[in-house]
């Protein structure tokens, strides 16, 4: 489907969508849905509100909130998602997947990021949570660092992988797995060798910023998020996963808007914002790696595939020319929220 002219300034590709989104609610939620339902048909929504969506009941009412904040004239489909706590009861979240409102269930390790308080620590107490789901084929999306004060923040992701998600995946093989938002060559390398019911989603800002980005000549807030970027060399293996055309790794932003309030605290919250620029980002990484031919691959068919979605059947084109210019913010009802910026020109934008 990926339509190239000679001078390759046009992209006609299948519409985008996201496989890891924050939407928020209230106020936020208003402002920040137009900004992915611009470009993307569907976006996996995580569950992480304060109180965070844990039953079926919850994520009924949460996307009736997000399908009445959609604009006139906007389509989007939110695909739900319940947050795994200790408590979780298998049959509800069967029922939620069989009826189709809930498409995976997250779990966050309790304290791993923002709103994870009521996430897991006692992984024995999820097992038949997660059994049920391997028997349904219900995908479990995760956030894949231990939360341990005495691990290196930076080797959290590396951690997890040998600690918890190895031992969950040979105790459940059936069970469906999403690495969500890797930062690591070896998430990379663990998703690659790795042939069956385990595929990962990457972020937009993932690809652009390694750890200097935050740290170095002064602190970035607007860069802080979790897992945190890594150095150099775990930039290049995500971007060298994205545009391989394996279909194990595809697009999921993890946008994930907070007011400049909050994020510049003297201790702010984790979270980049990329909705609005994402596809233009995406378009310039993919082209300086000489492979926007996988640009569609990455955004629009290989998470749609995964969780046996069709892939969408309408189009977006990007059109090549003088550099498009975003916001710095968006302004919400509960105050500014910046704009990811990536640091280098955007040449290709989204034709409306
Ligand atoms: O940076 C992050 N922000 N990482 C997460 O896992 C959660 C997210 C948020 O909800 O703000
Ligand atoms: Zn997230």
């Amino acid at each position: 489907m990926v339509q190239t002219n000679a001078t390759t300034d046009r992209l006609t590709l299948r519409r985008p969508d996201d496989f890891h989104l924050h939407l928020r609610d209230g106020a936020m939620l208003q402002a920040v849905l137009p900004e992915t339902a611009r470009h993307f048909g569907r976006a996996i929504i995580m569950p992480n509100l304060v109180p965070p969506v844990v039953t079926a009941a919850q994520a009924a009412a949460y996307r009736d909130r997000i399908l009445a904040a959609l604009p006139e004239g906007m389509t989007f489909t939110p695909l739900m998602t319940l947050y795994l706590t200790e408590e979780t009861d298998p049959e509800d979240v069967a029922a939620a997947h069989a009826s189709g409102l809930a498409t995976a269930v997250k779990l966050y390790p309790a304290g791993a990021t923002t709103n994870s308080a009521s996430g897991v620590r006692d992984f024995a107490k999820v097992r038949p949570v997660l059994e049920k789901m391997a028997e349904i084929g219900m995908p479990l999306c995760v956030h894949g660092e231990v939360t341990d004060a005495d691990i290196d923040i930076f080797d959290r992701e590396a951690v997890f992988i040998d600690k918890v998600l190895k031992p969950i995946r040979k105790k459940t093989p059936d069970l469906r797995v999403v690495m969500e938002h890797v930062t690591t060559q070896d998430a990379v390398d663990y998703v690659r060798d790795t042939h069956k019911n385990l595929a990962a989603t990457i972020t937009t800002h993932h690809l652009i910023i390694n750890r200097n980005h935050i740290l170095a000549g002064g602190i970035r807030p607007h860069y802080y998020c979790l897992p945190v970027a890594k150095r150099e060399m775990h930039r290049v293996a995500l971007v060298q996963a994205a545009i391989s055309g394996d279909p194990r790794f595809f697009l999921g932003t993890d946008s994930a808007p907070h007011t400049d309030a909050n994020k510049l605290l003297p201790c702010g919250c984790a979270g980049v914002f990329s909705a609005t620029n994402t596809l233009s980002c995406l378009a310039e990484v993919f082209e300086t790696a000489g492979k926007l031919r996988e640009l569609e691959a990455f955004v629009s068919l290989n998470g749609a595939r995964f969780y046996g979605l069709p892939p969408s059947g309408e189009t977006i084109d990007l059109v090549r020319g003088a550099p498009v210019s975003y916001p710095d913010h968006i302004d919400t009802g509960d105050g500014p929220v910046t704009v990811f910026d990536p640091g280098f020109p955007l040449h290709w934008r989204v034709e409306a």
